[in-house]
């Protein structure tokens, strides 16, 4: 692969798959449910696959809708006929040596060239402290898991390492009583977190975790993965480094765990903005907007900054190749055993590219200069891959040797930057957005004008309501009569069609666009609204309407209930006082009117947080948008700017 360094900025907005650290979990949490999970925006690469047909081979049922993963769990795991390829994945390989290690089964773990060479001791002996009985070919793959019944054991591990801890907390579910973990040094902690929020065993002191024995199966769950934040940290390094650049990586992981490369980074002089906008399954996401700087300076990496990023440390070494002076990334011994040695596979792309680098049994020195054109091999690892195209964009281009292996955590980088270079406004497939929100934050009126911008159709959700209390009313149905209502929703033929960015109603052969905005609808169409049968009935015309994609949907339940798997949501918000103020201005009032609305709107957010038929909630996926103070173009642009980057995903 031979790469260009880049000639003009990078501007806009990159939406990254889901983490492979938390698709891999999730999937495997899921398989021990009692009921069926739902796991969105699962991550995209080869190595979360692994853990896909590995789990499939052992029994386990996984749908796969486009980027949607759906598990129906079966009661219990079957020895798999053949062994379990866990092919370039090491989280795969090392957490499913717990997840088996107690579950009566017998399974042989097998992996690629590079992941047979990667040390599995380190699995091994604290899962032999709870009585596992496993073989390895001299401490590697391949593995085999013999049945066994587990004991608690108290494990103090030797080394920090996630995997570790993870695979000996599955473990631990299978033993008889209450097992605990210590590690030396905290690492990331997605599986207490996640473990913890969707109702295992799981809690963790100051000191330890403690995990109890699975005795009841908990409920299914669903999780939307955030953005894979070591896949940003590629973006965040390049957008630094390229003259110009202004880049937002949304929806990412916000893990404080994960994180040690933006401290580092921003240390080096790095523009770096956070924004926290939602949490999942124990999970922080939001944003990280970068800005190019016209300089980095040197820094030293050690210890226990050097573990929060250990799958970035390339990375940062491709920065500390551009930065002033001389960096120092010491006690990363265990880079030596990732997908490459990863020390001395770094040391030989910086050199490639003519940059002055030592050595070090746990570490590199790095002097930084001006990266050179360079021929680099990836050495079969992602991470190498995906830092060497960096060095190549922000400095003076590269052939890259085995670049398909970036296709194991994110193969669509190099597309992604093309895209943010050429600002050019090339469209990718059309998607659907979901927008909820109290009264008077303006949803409507953003959904119309996005539709209109987007050239998506504008599903108003609020007219259906509307369409069907002016039939009722014309067919003299009782507002209460509920079967009724339910029998005209089901039959209810809407349709909404545009001319010259009018948008109008038809039901029927009837145009009701006019007919239906009537003081006394409105209010019936509040009343038929609170009828669950009727809400359920109007499901199936809502989703008819929008089709599969290209539609912008408003309401309060279209991310929850409606549409849970739309691409794009959005909660918008805004604080009482302001929504009051648009709504008085709407009607023109006095002051005392004014006491009126804020006193209605106020009553009227109280009912639809505690109404039985879909309640106002914030889906966990969702943005959360306050426009108290932003009009409405601001806000609209916004909501255009992340439609567009998920177009593209
Ligand atoms: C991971 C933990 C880290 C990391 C790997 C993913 C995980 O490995 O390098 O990419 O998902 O738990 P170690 O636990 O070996 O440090």
């Amino acid at each position: 692969m031979k790469i260009s360094p880049l000639v003009k900025p990078l501007l806009g907005v990159v939406a990254l798959p889901g983490d492979k650290s938390m698709s891999h979990r999730a999937l495997m949490f899921a398989s021990l449910c009692q009921s069926a999970s739902e796991i969105r925006h699962f991550g995209q690469g080869a190595d979360n696959q692994a853990t896909v047909q590995c789990l499939r081979a052992l029994g386990v049922r996984i749908d796969v809708t486009g980027e949607d993963s759906y598990i129906l769990p079966p009661a219990h795991f079957t020895s798999p006929r053949a062994p379990l390829d866990c092919m370039n994945s090491g989280t795969t390989m090392r957490l499913l040596m717990g997840l088996l290690a107690g579950q009566n089964i017998h399974a042989t773990l097998i992996g690629d060239e590079s992941l047979s060479r990667r040390p599995m001791s380190r699995v091994v002996e604290p899962l032999a402290q709870f009585g596992a009985q496993i073989k390895t070919e001299r401490n590697h793959a391949p593995i085999e898991i013999f049945s066994h019944p587990l004991h608690a054991a108290n494990v103090s591990l030797k080394e920090p390492s996630a995997q570790v801890k993870s695979s000996v907390m599955l473990a631990a579910l299978f033993a008889e009583n209450e097992s605990t973990v210590v590690e030396p040094e905290q690492t990331r902690d997605h599986s207490e977190r996640m473990m913890q929020a969707f109702g295992f065993p799981v809690r963790r002191d100051s000191k330890r975790v403690h995990v109890g024995s699975l005795k009841k199966r908990p409920e299914g769950f669903s999780f939307w993965v955030p953005a894979d934040v070591s896949s940003a940290a590629f973006w965040v390094v390049l957008a630094t480094l390229v003259p110009g650049s202004d880049v937002t990586i949304i929806d990412v992981g916000l893990n404080p765990t994960r994180l040690g490369f933006v401290d580092v980074l921003k240390r080096m002089g790095a523009s770096i903005e956070m924004i926290v906008r939602g949490k999942s399954g124990g999970e922080t996401w939001g944003d990280l907007r970068v800005r190019a700087v016209s300089k980095l300076l040197a820094t030293n990496l050690v210890g226990h900054e050097a573990r929060l990023a250990i799958d970035e440390i390339v990375v940062l070494a491709v920065a500390m190749a551009f930065a002033q002076g001389r960096s120092c990334i010491a006690g990363v011994q265990d880079l030596r055993h990732k997908e490459s040695d990863r020390i001395e596979s770094t040391a030989a792309m910086l050199r490639a590219a003519q940059i002055n680098v030592e050595v070090k049994p746990d570490g590199l020195v790095i002097d930084g200069g001006r990266p050179q054109r360079a021929h680099i091999d990836a050495h079969g690892d992602h991470r190498i891959a995906l830092a060497a195209a960096v060095l190549a964009c922000a400095g003076s281009g590269a052939e890259i040797d085995g670049f398909d292996s970036a296709s194991v955590s994110y193969g669509n980088f190099l597309p992604d930057v093309r895209r943010l270079s050429e600002t050019s406004d090339h469209r990718g497939h059309a998607i659907t957005v979901a927008i909820d929100g109290p009264a008077g934050a303006g949803k409507s009126t953003v959904a119309r004008l996005l539709s209109q911008r987007l050239g998506y159709v504008y599903v108003d959700t609020g007219a259906i309501y509307r369409a069907l209390a002016w039939l009722a009313l014309r067919e003299g149905i009782a507002m209460d009569d509920r079967e009724a209502l339910t029998r005209v929703a089901k039959n209810l033929d809407v349709r909404f069609e545009s001319t010259a960015g009018q948008q109008r109603v038809l039901c029927g052969d009837e145009d009701v666009t006019t007919l239906i905005r009537t003081p006394q609808i409105s209010q019936l169409a509040s009343v038929v609204s609170q009828h669950p049968d009727v809400r359920q009935a109007l499901l199936d015309l809502q989703r008819r309407l929008a089709g599969n994609g290209g539609a912008v949907l408003e309401g309060r339940d279209i991310g929850t209930v409606v549409f849970p798997s739309a691409q794009a949501k959005f909660f918008l918000d805004a604080a009482p006082h302001e929504r009051a103020r648009r709504r008085y201005d709407q009607l023109g009032g006095d002051k005392a009117a004014y006491e009126e609305v804020l006193r209605e709107l106020s009553d009227r957010d109280q009912r639809d947080k505690s109404r039985e038929a879909a309640p106002l909630k914030i889906a966990v996926d969702a943005v959360c948008l306050d426009s108290t103070a932003l009009d409405v173009a601001q806000v609209v642009n916004e909501i255009e700017r992340r439609v567009r980057a998920k177009e593209r995903l």
